[in-house]
C-alpha cells in the first residue's frame, strides 16, 4: 500500500552555509564545508552519503549537540548561537528525540527505567515519570518488557525502548543517526514502521543512513559528498538508483 505524504507545515530547521572543522594536530578535517538546508515541520528527509561525508557531524548540528564553525542556524526562528545554555537543554530535551545505532541505553536499568530518564532531567515527579514511560512503551510493543534490562531484550527490542526514549518528553522532531545499522532486516523493517507510524502521526523525521533500501521511506532525500549537499529530491524516484548509488 503507498504511504500518504502530509503537507509540510513551517519551516523549523533553517541553515545556511554551515561549516565544521576538526583540529587534528597539524590537520585540519572539514566534515561540513558549506551546508545551506531549510527543513519544514512533518517533513520526512533522509541524509544520505558515503561514510565520512559528514552525516553525522550535520546531525549533531542540527540536534544541537554540537556547534557549527561558521554560518548560521535558526531553529524555530530563534538563532541558535544566541540561546544560552537552558534554552539549548530545552531543544534538546523537548523539542527533539534522539535515536542512535548503537541504542545508548543504560545497561544496568530496566526498560522502564531507561525510557523514564529524560523524565528524571526534565524535573518531571515520579509518578507521572512512570505513567508516560509506560505509555511510551506500549506505543512501540514493548508493554510486556518494562522490567527486562538490555541484555534480556533483542537488538530490536533495545532500539524500540531507545525510540521509546526518545518519544516519551513527546518531542516534536526525531532525529535519527542509522537507526536500522545494528539490525537485521526485519527487525529494521519494524523499525521504519515505526518511524513511518510517527511521521503520519504528526512528527518530523530526519533519518541519517548509508542504505538506499532504508531512504527510500523518506519523502525527500539529501546527499552528502566530502561534506557538501550534492543533491536535494523531493518525492522516490526509482530512476534515481544508479545516479546515487554510493
Ligand atoms: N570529533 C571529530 N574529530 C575529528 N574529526 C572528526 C570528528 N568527527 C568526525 N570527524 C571527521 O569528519 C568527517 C565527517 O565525519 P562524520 O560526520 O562522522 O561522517 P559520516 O557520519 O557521514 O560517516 C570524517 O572525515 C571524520 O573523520
Ligand atoms: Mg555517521
Amino acid at each position: 500500500m503507498p504511504h500518504v505524504t502530509r503537507e509540510a507545515g513551517p519551516v523549523v530547521i533553517d541553515i545556511e552555509n554551515i561549516t565544521k572543522e576538526y583540529v587534528m594536530g597539524e590537520e585540519i578535517v572539514r566534515a561540513l564545508r558549506g551546508v545551506t538546508l531549510q527543513i519544514r515541520r512533518n517533513e520526512y528527509l533522509a541524509v544520505m552519503g558515503p561514510s565520512g561525508s559528514g552525516k553525522s557531524t550535520l546531525m549533531n548540528m542540527l540536534g544541537c549537540l554540537d556547534t557549527p564553525s561558521s554560518g548560521r542556524y535558526e531553529f524555530n526562528g530563534r538563532n541558535v548561537k544566541e540561546m544560552d545554555d537552558d534554552e539549548l537543554a530545552a531543544i534538546r530535551n523537548r523539542e527533539i528525540g534522539f535515536v542512535f545505532q548503537t541504542f545508548n541505553l543504560l545497561p544496568r536499568a530496566n526498560a522502564l527505567r531507561n525510557v523514564e530518564l529524560p523524565l528524571i532531567y526534565a524535573g518531571v515527579d515520579p509518578e507521572t515519570r512512570q505513567q508516560r514511560a509506560e505509555r511510551a512503551l506500549i506505543d512501540v510493543g514493548l508493554g510486556d518488557r518494562i522490567h527486562h534490562k538490555p541484555n534480556e531484550l533483542s537488538g530490536g527490542q533495545r532500539q524500540r525502548v531507545a525510540i521509546a526514549r526518545a518519544l516519551v518528553n513527546d518531542p516534536s522532531i526525531i532525529l535519527a543517526d542509522e537507526p536500522t545499522g545494528n539490525l537485521d532486516s526485519k527487525t529494521g523493517d519494524e523499525i521504519m514502521a515505526l518511524l513511518e507510524d510517527l511521521y503520519q502521526r504528526g512528527n518530523t523525521i530526519i533519518l541519517v543512513t548509508h542504505e538506499r533500501d532504508i531512504a527510500v521511506h523518506a519523502r525527500r532525500t539529501i546527499h552528502l559528498r566530502d561534506g557538501l549537499i550534492e543533491m536535494d529530491h523531493t518525492g522516490i524516484v526509482p530512476e534515481l538508483d544508479a545516479a546515487i548509488a554510493t
